[in-house]
C-alpha cells in the first residue's frame, strides 16, 4: 500500500487515513516514513499500534520531547530555546518539577468544582445559538465552550474572550490556509499573551487570593516552590493552545459522529447517564490530537525494529485508538464502550494530558445539555474539515437545533 500519513489535503477531504493505519498496524507497525527535504521536514518512524505508542510515551528517557512541537519543520535554534521553556517540550527531570507545580490546579477535585459553571456556559451558548437563523455547531457551540472555560479558569473578563480566541488561532498557526498564521504572527501573539498573563498575575496579587486556579498556581507549593513569572506566562500560553483546539474538535467531531450514528444519539437521549462514557468514546473516536513527535536519545528498538539515536519517532494516537488488539469492533462508535482504554490524551507517560479531567467534564456536560434540550438536533449541510495532519479538526458543521 502507498503510505502517506502527512498529506494535508487528504486530511481536509476525508479526515485521518484509517485505511492506511489499519494496513500499517497489520503489516508495518513501525514504518519508516520518508520526509520531504524540499519542504524541510525529516523522515520519521511512524508508530501505529496502541502498545507501541504507550511504550514510546512512557519512556521519555529514550524518546525525548525536546524539539517536539516543530512537527515537520525544524525550528531555528533561538525558537527551540524558547519552546523548550514550555512543559510540552521538556524532558524529566526539568519537566517533573514544572508539571508538579501546575498539577495541583487540575486535579479531579479542583476540576469537579467547575461542573456547574460549565453547565451555565453550555446553557448560555445554546440559548444564544437558538436565537440565530442558522447555527454552525463549530462556531456557535464547540469553539466558544473551551474558550469560555479557559477564560473562567484564568478569571479573564468577558470582554477579553474575543482577543484570547484570536490569539489561540494565531498561535496554533494551523496549516489550513483559512487560519494560517506566519511564524512572525505566532510570535507576536505569544508576546501579547505573555503581557496579558503578567497583567493577570499582577491583578490577582493586588486583589488578594481567590478560590481559583490562577491563585493556586501563583501560591508556593508545600515545598515552598513557586512558578516564576516566565513560567506562569508560558503556562497561560500553553493552556490557551492546548485547551482550545483539542476540546473544540472533540465536541464537533463527537456531534458529527452522533449524526452519522443516529442510534447512538437516541441512546444518549434516552439515558443521559451515558454521558460520562460518551465523553471517552468521543475522544477515542475523534482522536483530536492525531500525533506527536519524539526524538530517540539512544540506539533502541521498537517491536524489534532498530531505531538510531537522533531518529524522529511519531506516535499516531488516531491509529492506536482503532487498534483491533485492544478494542472490540474498533470502527464502531459505541457511546457505552466499557472498558475503553483509549489513549487520546496520550499514552500515559510524563506528558499525559494535564487537562484530561477538564476536557471530559466539558464534553460530558455539553452532551448532557444537548441531549436534554435538543433531542431532534440534525445536520443540515456537509461538514468541512481542517487541513491538518496534527489536529483532527472540523471547521464547520451546520445544524438545526429543532425540527
Ligand atoms: C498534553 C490531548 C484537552 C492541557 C496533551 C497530550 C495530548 C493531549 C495527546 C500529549 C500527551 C503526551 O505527550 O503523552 C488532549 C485532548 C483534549 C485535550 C484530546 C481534548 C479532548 C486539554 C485541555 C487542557 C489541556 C482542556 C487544559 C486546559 C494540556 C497540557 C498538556 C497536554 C498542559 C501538556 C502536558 C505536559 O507536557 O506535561 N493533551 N488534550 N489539554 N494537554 Fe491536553
Amino acid at each position: 500500500m502507498e503510505v502517506n500519513l502527512v498529506d494535508q489535503d487528504y486530511y481536509a477531504r476525508r479526515g485521518a487515513p484509517y485505511d492506511q493505519f489499519r494496513w500499517l498496524r497489520a503489516n508495518a507497525p513501525v514504518f519508516w516514513h520518508e520526509g520531504d527535504a524540499e519542504r524541510g521536514w525529516p523522515g520519521f518512524w511512524a508508530v501505529t499500534r496502541h502498545e507501541d505508542v504507550v511504550h514510546v510515551s512512557r519512556h521519555s528517557d529514550l524518546f525525548s520531547s525536546y524539539r517536539r512541537l516543530a512537527l515537520f519543520n525544524e525550528l531555528p535554534d533561538e525558537q527551540v530555546e524558547l519552546q523548550r521553556l514550555m512543559l510540552l517540550n521538556q524532558d524529566p527531570p526539568e519537566h517533573t518539577r514544572r508539571r508538579s507545580l501546575v498539577n495541583r490546579g487540575f486535579t479531579p477535585r479542583v476540576i469537579g468544582r467547575l461542573e456547574e459553571h460549565i453547565r451555565d456556559i453550555c446553557r448560555q451558548l445554546i440559548d444564544e445559538a437558538e436565537q440565530l437563523p442558522e447555527v454552525d455547531f463549530v462556531r456557535d457551540v464547540a469553539a466558544p465552550l473551551p474558550l469560555y472555560v479557559i477564560c473562567e479558569l484564568l478569571g479573564a473578563p468577558v470582554e477579553d474572550r474575543e482577543k484570547i480566541f484570536e490569539w489561540s488561532n494565531r498561535l496554533v498557526g494551523s496549516e489550513d490556509p483559512e487560519y494560517a498564521a506566519s511564524p512572525e504572527e505566532g510570535q507576536a501573539a505569544a508576546m501579547e499573551v505573555y503581557a496579558y498573563a503578567d497583567a493577570l498575575a499582577a491583578a490577582r496579587k493586588e486583589a488578594g487570593p481567590r478560590d481559583d486556579i490562577v491563585t493556586r498556581l501563583l501560591r508556593p507549593d508545600d515545598n515552598g516552590e513557586v512558578l516564576g513569572q516566565d513560567e506562569f506566562d508560558l503556562f497561560v500560553l500553553l493552556l490557551i493552545v492546548a485547551g482550545n483546539e483539542t476540546t473544540r474538535n472533540a465536541a464537533s467531531g463527537g456531534m458529527l459522529a452522533m449524526f452519522e450514528n443516529p442510534a447512538q444519539w437516541a441512546r444518549l437521549v434516552a439515558d443521559p447517564s451515558l454521558a460520562v462514557r460518551t465523553a471517552d468514546e468521543i475522544v477515542r473516536w475523534v482522536s483530536p490530537v492525531n500525533l506527536f513527535r519524539r526524538t530517540a536519545t539512544a540506539d533502541t528498538e521498537i517491536r524489534g525494529q532498530k531505531i538510531s539515536e537522533g531518529d524522529k519517532v511519531v506516535v499516531f494516537y488516531g491509529s492506536a485508538n482503532r487498534d483491533e488488539d485492544v478494542f472490540d469492533l474498533p470502527d464502531v462508535f459505541d457511546i457505552a464502550r466499557d472498558p475503553n482504554p483509549h489513549i487520546g490524551f496520550g499514552g500515559g507517560g510524563a506528558h499525559f494530558c494535564l487537562g484530561n479531567h477538564l476536557a471530559k467534564l466539558e464534553l460530558k456536560v455539553l452532551f448532557e445539555v444537548l441531549a436534554e434540550r435538543f433531542p431532534d438536533i440534525r445536520q443540515t449541510g456537509a461538514a468541512t474539515r481542517l487541513r491538518s495532519n496534527f489536529i483532527n479538526g472540523i471547521k464547520t458543521l451546520p445544524v438545526s437545533l429543532r425540527p
